[in-house]
């Protein structure tokens, strides 16, 4: 089964900033797919309109099968998606961890108790129970990538998608990220500047260039 199927997508920012060009990509459901590709070419562009946080101007997207158009389409998708933002900032805004982690589970109807739960087995599993209480705003760079990750992988999508996530973090971090992709059952597309860590968590790695992604 697939799980990502783009075809012909064309799509550029207001002012003709042109970004791609009949962009096609085909990831299998379980497929860990990576993505390389020079700053400015277009790899967080390609998860918000993965996510319908924007539209392309022409072309199809259908995520596990069904093709998706209207907001609807992409609000059924999401429960089954977990997009970690490239920066930290725009993922976090509660005045602290614990429920900024919670907030999706919370969202979605969740009780505090179970959601407090699978909230401290996070925090436990990526060492930040002591930053439970503190305001995320405050956090460094790697303790922040640290937490939204976490809030992201508490409802434990069955489709990952990491824009750069080991980009400025030190290489205890980055263990940690490995790990919660080696352990990630379902399907995963991240994009990275570091060929090392693509090679090590990735099956299969497109290079995106010229508006559209090749396989490497
Ligand atoms: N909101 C926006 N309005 C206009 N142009 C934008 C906007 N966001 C991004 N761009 C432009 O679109 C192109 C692709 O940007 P994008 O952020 O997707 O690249 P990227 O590959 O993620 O870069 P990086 O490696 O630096 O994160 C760039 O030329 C960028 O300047
Ligand atoms: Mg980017």
């Amino acid at each position: 089964m697939k799980c990502i199927t783009v075809r012909d997508l064309n799509f550029s920012y207001p002012g003709n900033i042109d970004v791609f060009r009949d962009l096609n990509l085909c990831i299998d459901v379980g497929e860990k797919a990576g993505i390389s590709a020079p700053n400015g070419t277009g790899k967080s562009t390609l998860f918000l309109l993965l996510t319908g946080l924007l539209k392309a101007q022409s072309g199809t997207l259908s995520l596990w099968e069904s093709t998706v158009t209207k907001e609807t389409d992409f609000k059924k998708a999401r429960l089954k998606t977990g997009l970690l933002f490239q920066d930290p900032d725009d993922q976090l805004f509660l005045p602290t961890v614990e429920e900024d982690i919670a907030f999706v589970l919370l969202n979605r109807g969740q009780s505090r108790q179970e959601a407090g739960k699978k909230v401290d087995m996070l925090c436990k599993q990526f060492g930040i129970e002591h930053l439970k209480k503190r305001v995320p705003f405050h956090l460094s760079w790697g303790q922040k990538r640290l937490v939204s990750l976490a809030g992201v992988l508490v409802t434990e999508p069955e489709l990952l998608l990491l824009d750069e996530p080991t980009a400025g973090v030190d290489d205890k971090v980055i263990e940690i990220i490995q790990t919660c992709i080696e352990n990630h059952t379902g399907t995963m597309l991240v994009s990275s500047h570091d060929k090392h860590f693509l090679e090590k968590t990735c099956t299969t790695r497109y290079h995106l260039t010229n508006q559209r992604l090749e396989k490497c």
